[in-house]
């Protein structure tokens, strides 16, 4: 897809991933939205990249709908979704304090898989009324993941269960809505040093970046970034979940 002029949303866009992403789609000549629950931090983005900040909580659906009508009325409806919203948490199953609150639980699915489907179904009823581009596609939808959906530590079970959610409805996603020339597609990151990683590694040092086989450090926003783009513009890339990881398993 050609991004020059091109009406894309970022959510998760405060911070990270997702700041990073909308710094390389305005980079690339793309309208971007960038969407966040921290309404400073994604209005700082938006005045740097020269962007339109919305606040929201889009594991809400009233709010994400309010906030796909803005970027719509402002830039028109989106090609391109990146969702980079998340929230990592590692908390056992039982411990001394007994079970895990089920509550807790509940949040981060809503945050990590609810979050992910409700902005889903937003963009691809948009991306439906838009006309074909030359090459038959719509738009192009990509959620991010974790290589936790494959491989959970001990402390992930929820974690792991809200990205195993995500990872699940990328291919059943694609086949429905590649009827309609829309690509969906995921991306796995590994370990990324950015404020999700840190929520869940407590005790964060350089023995964990050894374990990633090369480059033994931690992922920069910039190369899931740079991911990004190339899923934008590679039109053979559908229905997958493309790892992102320097070779690291858990
Ligand atoms: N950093 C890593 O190592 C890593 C690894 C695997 C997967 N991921 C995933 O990558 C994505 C981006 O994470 P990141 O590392 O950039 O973390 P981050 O904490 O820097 O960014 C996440 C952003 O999501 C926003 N957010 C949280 N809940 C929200 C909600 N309900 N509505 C709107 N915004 C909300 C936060 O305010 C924050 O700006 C997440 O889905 C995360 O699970 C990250």
């Amino acid at each position: 897809m050609d991004l020059w002029a091109c009406p894309a949303v970022v959510t998760g866009a405060a911070s990270g991933l997702g700041a990073e992403t909308a710094r390389y789609l305005a980079e690339a000549g793309a309208k971007v939205t960038v969407i966040d629950i921290d309404g400073d931090g994604v209005q700082k983005i938006a005045e740097e990249i020269g962007g339109l900040a919305i606040p929201c909580d889009v594991a809400d659906s009233r709010s994400a709908e309010n906030a796909v009508a803005m970027a719509r009325a402002a830039h028109g409806a989106a090609r391109v979704l990146v969702h980079c919203v998340g929230r990592g948490h590692s908390e056992p199953i039982i411990s001394g304090d007994g079970p895990m609150p089920l509550d807790d639980f509940r949040q981060l699915v809503e945050v990590n898989l609810i979050s992910t489907f409700n902005m889903m179904r937003l963009a691809a009823a948009d991306m439906a009324q838009l006309p074909p581009l030359a090459n038959g596609e719509r738009g192009v939808i990509l959620s991010t993941a974790s290589v936790s959906a494959y491989e959970g530590q001990s402390g992930e079970a929820a974690y792991a269960a809200s990205k195993g959610g995500v990872v699940s409805m990328i291919l059943p996603a694609a086949r429905e809505l590649g009827a309609l020339g829309i690509r969906v597609v995921g991306i796995a990151p590994g370990l990324f040093g950015t404020q999700t990683l840190f929520n869940m590694e407590k005790n964060l040092d350089s023995r964990l970046a050894r374990q990633i086989p090369f480059p033994h450090r931690f992922g920069d926003a910039a190369e899931f970034a740079m991911l990004v783009l190339h899923v934008l513009k590679n039109i053979m890339l559908n229905g997958t979940v493309l790892r992102l990881d320097g070779g690291y398993h858990r």
